[in-house]
């Protein structure tokens, strides 16, 4: 898929087969080029076991691929029938409580069943056969949102069987693992892997390196479940089909680089107004952006998952009006949805794709909006839709670059932070987003890398909370020229989790010698202050007491060293407040030679080769920064959700 392409979440099983052809003309009529299809519709696909009806899909992919639009096909794994659930009642996941998770909405079964995996591999092979030639079929979606509805983690018997052994490979021996986790503590060792339950029932805390070991495995099983249908859509589909899985925002359960390296394209679901709910942000910024979604969450999800996809990602499922599934679900304000389409694309998405053709009366989302009302008729965010399909056909498209600054996001230390908070309020996520937040108030592009991404071209690198480092990680940082920023809890667990031998940041001490010897967690709402360069700013959650010889550059008014530099490596040991991040991104760009633009707090760019987009989600009408080229989109001010573009050239 080369792009941009606007796409759209159909489900043609919900509507009268009447429907079918005027909603194809519709959407082409609207610019709509993609057409997602098929991942809820197992139960009308596979009646009963071995009895498929194809007919209404036939009919409908026709319809479909007459009116001249493509076809991203769903393996429709996530939602497995009544019939089979009756048959295979084994297949369902179980609670952290016990509890087994029932039928009657979606997601219910377990990554670890065999069971399941031999349904999937039958209605999968089915649909292959079936459609695997198809032309009109450029890309497969498997199964939908993989551990939405905490589903990564479930405590089935097939999953611990598989646990054990995945414990047995992992660890060779028993003595191995007991050592591995401490279990000479509070005499937990255990005689044999056949010993070792989930961290599930004990007493108080569980082992954390049990519960570190058990995600781990969960995100394996996550892993080899998408593998094992890609492998299968490969052997049957013509190159040039591309594969994807559409994951989801605000969400760390398991490692999206590993299970990103299965498909071909990472694309992701974008619902900026219920992730702003959803999220930590206070009460003010809520409101503040309540129609709006924060400045940089989109954003963030773009850049992490065009690094999921190395380099390839779309954007699968976007928000096209209030959700149903927030606590408080507000409608977004008039170009809004326009905006954040254009900024996926200005960050280098293949394809939008907006969930969903038509607001269904019934079921459970009978409050999402749609491009279409329940009765049918053209909901006003078309208006929006048509507009963008109208630009994107006259806009030439360009190249996303690769940034000057790369973020490193680490899915473990997000696991290892949720185990062992040890402070209220303390979240990787949320360390990794003030990071990248305070790089995009400063203009910047940011790449968002796995741990063990090549660096050598970045020349600024952030790394918010990257809990293991051993030396094989730390040469990738000494081998590139980039100014390295780390955040606290840098390089202070084993991938065993346990503190290293000689104390946080580990073998970073070899690049820049400060050494963690105590942590003091800052209840939530409280600060501490601290000074930098004659002024004062705050630290929160977490505030390190470290020993080094080099001078700090910031203390706290006790004497507390805050901030440490040495060379290209810098090291802060403490959560600070945003204000503070943008001051030293900014200088550490300075040191490397990267040019910053300081933007109003609501405005933000975002460059593709000479192409330059700014988005205003402020309430407030702002102008373009003084310098820019030629103008193809927008003016020089700004109302809220307005997006302007220039180009540097002169073409
Ligand atoms: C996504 C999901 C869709 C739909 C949507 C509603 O998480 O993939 O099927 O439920 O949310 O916002």
């Amino acid at each position: 898929m080369s792009g941009p392409r606007l796409g759209v979440c159909y489900y043609p099983e919900h509507w009268p087969r009447e429907d079918w052809p005027p909603h194809a003309s519709a959407m082409r009529q609207l610019g709509i080029e993609i057409v997602r299809i098929g991942e809820f519709s197992w139960s009308r696909l596979e009646t009963s076991e071995g009895c498929f009806d194809w007919g209404w899909l036939d009919a409908a992919l026709d319809i479909l691929s007459a009116a001249g639009l493509k076809i991203v096909l769903c393996t429709p794994t996530a939602c497995p029938p009544a019939w089979l659930i009756l048959k295979s009642p084994d297949i369902l996941p179980v609670a952290k409580s016990g509890v087994v998770r029932g039928f009657g909405s979606r997601r219910h079964y377990s990554f670890s069943s065999a069971d399941y995996a031999g349904h999937c591999d039958r209605i999968v092979s089915a649909m292959l056969e079936r459609y695997g030639g198809r032309d009109d079929i450029v890309g497969w979606q498997i199964d939908n949102e993989f551990g939405c509805h905490e589903t990564t983690l479930s405590y089935d018997t097939s999953t611990l069987q598989r646990f054990r052994s995945w414990l047995g490979d992992h660890y060779q021996s028993i003595e191995g693992l007991n050592d591995a986790w401490g279990t000479v503590f509070w005499s937990q060792e255990y005689p044999g892997f056949d010993a070792i339950g989930f961290p599930q029932t004990a007493v108080t805390e569980s082992n954390p390196a049990h519960s570190l070991a058990f995600r781990r495995f969960a995100s394996d099983e996550v892993r080899r479940f998408c593998e094992r249908q890609a492998t299968r859509i490969r052997a049957r589909c013509r190159e040039d089909v591309w594969l994807t899985h559409n994951f989801m925002g605000n969400f760390t359960d398991f490692d999206h680089f590993d299970v990103g390296k299965t498909v071909d394209i990472a694309s992701w679901d974008s619902y900026p107004l219920g992730f702003l709910q959803q999220a930590w942000f206070d009460e003010t910024t809520k409101s503040r952006y309540r129609q709006t979604g924060h400045p940089d969450w989109a954003a963030f999800h773009h850049d992490l998952y065009r690094g999921v996809g190395r380099g390839r990602f779309g954007v699968m499922e976007q928000q096209p009006g209030p959700v149903n599934w927030a606590d408080c679900n507000a409608m977004p304000v008039p170009g809004m949805v326009r905006l954040w389409s254009w900024e996926a694309i200005a960050h280098g998405a293949e394809l939008v794709s907006y969930f969903r053709w038509q607001q269904l009366p019934k079921a459970q989302e009978q409050m999402h909006a749609a491009l279409n009302l329940p009765d049918g008729a053209p909901a006003p965010v078309q208006q929006e839709i048509r507009q963008l399909a109208d630009e994107l056909a006259t806009i030439p498209s360009s190249e996303t670059e690769k940034a000057s600054v790369a973020l490193v996001f680490d899915y473990a230390s997000c696991w290892m932070a949720d185990i062992q908070p040890h402070a209220a309020g303390y979240s990787a996520l949320r360390q990794a987003f003030s990071y990248y937040s305070a790089a995009r108030s400063l203009g910047l592009d940011v790449d968002i890398v796995s741990p063990g991404a090549d660096l050598a071209d970045y020349r600024v690198v952030l790394v918010p909370a990257l809990f293991t480092l051993d030396v094989a990680r730390l040469r990738r940082f000494e081998d590139c020229d980039a100014e390295v920023l780390f955040g606290p809890r840098s390089g202070s667990r084993t991938t065993d989790f346990s503190i290293p031998h000689n104390l946080a940041p580990g073998c970073l001490q070899q690049a820049i010698a400060v050494k963690v010897l105590a942590v003091d967690a800052i209840r939530a709402g409280d600060e501490i202050a601290f000074s930098y360069a004659g002024e004062e700013f705050a630290a929160s959650h977490w505030l390190e007491s470290i020993e080094s010889d080099l001078e700090p550059s910031a203390v706290t008014a006790d004497g507390h060293g805050v901030y440490f530099e040495h060379d290209r490596f810098h090291y802060l040991g403490a959560v600070t407040c945003g204000t503070f991040l943008r001051r030293i991104v900014g200088e550490l760009c300075g040191r490397a030679g990267v040019a910053v633009t300081s933007l109003n707090g609501d405005l933000r760019l975002r460059h593709r080769g000479e192409q330059v987009f700014v988005f205003n989600y402020g309430p407030d009408v702002a102008r373009l920064p003084s310098e820019h080229g030629c103008l193809l989109l927008g003016t020089e001010t700004l109302r809220r959700a307005d997006v302007a573009l220039w180009t540097n050239t002169d073409t």
